[in-house]
């Protein structure tokens, strides 16, 4: 952390910014909590590992290929979790799927390797899909945030505002013909609302354009076994709606 410390103290201080870089220390360092990561004094662009990542985080917004996207956007510092996270996660899967599931934000086990739903829920996830007869690399899987936020706290809004336009990117690539939303926080924030997630359940919804179905989180249902029938009716949903979409090619 000190060498990190060091190395943004260096670039910084040779950008006569080192008040700014105090404050980002001190957040670091957790001694400022209280600090506003919006305030202009401090772009957290200047934050990118080297001057080509920077450059290119201008230009991810005219990525051609989600495999282009990735390697645009992998170095983000965008928000606080850049400093925090040991790997981007920024999806796995089919990149011309049907569906696309989104889910909340990486855990330890992503953080570790790099890709989304790799751990206990991520297990879940996958019989999940088997029950509706789809492999994982059938679909493509993602999150609404890229990077783990500590401690599996909850996205705060600066980091949602700041990951979200990658997400929509991504499913403009894609450009799936079905959504399955995972658990409140990525059904809330797709959908751009505040309803609870009962009410959000078995409608089909649309997230630009596509049409999006709502079920619980994975780690909800390993907390809430008796959640998985309906998490299994919600997938039945989905499955109905693919069918349909198959058959009228
Ligand atoms: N939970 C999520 O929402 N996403 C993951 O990738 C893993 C766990």
């Amino acid at each position: 952390m000190e060498e990190i410390l060091k190395a943004i103290s260096g670039y910084l201080s040779f950008r006569n910014d080192y008040d700014s870089f105090l404050l980002y220390a001190n957040e670091i360092r957790g001694e400022n909590s209280g600090y506003n990561f919006n305030d202009n004094r401090l772009n957290p662009d200047i934050f990118m590992e080297t001057s080509e990542s920077r450059n290119m985080q201008y230009n991810w917004t005219t990525s051609k290929s989600i495999d282009e996207l990735e390697s645009n956007i992998r170095n983000c510092m965008k928000c606080k979790l850049g400093a925090t996270r040991k790997k981007f996660v920024f999806g796995s899967g089919n990149p011309n799927a049907d569906i696309v599931v989104v889910g909340e934000a990486p855990g330890a086990d992503e953080d570790e390797q790099g890709l989304p739903f790799v751990g206990r829920a991520g297990q879940l996830l996958t019989k999940i899909l088997a029950s509706i007869e789809l492999e994982r690399d059938q679909v493509y899987i993602c999150n609404i945030l890229k990077c783990r936020p500590p401690g599996n706290r909850n996205p705060e809004i600066d980091e949602i505002e700041s990951c979200e336009p990658y997400l929509k990117k991504q499913i403009e690539l894609i450009n799936p013909k079905l959504i399955l939303a995972l658990g409140k926080f990525a059904a809330q924030t797709l959908l751009q609302t505040k309803q609870p997630l009962g009410k959000l359940r078995e409608t089909l919804h649309d997230y630009q354009g596509v049409k999006t179905i709502v079920t619980f989180h994975p780690a909800a249902l390993l907390r809430n076994p008796n959640w998985k029938i309906l998490t299994w009716a919600d997938v039945k949903f989905l499955r109905k709606e693919y069918d349909k979409i198959l058959q009228n090619g």
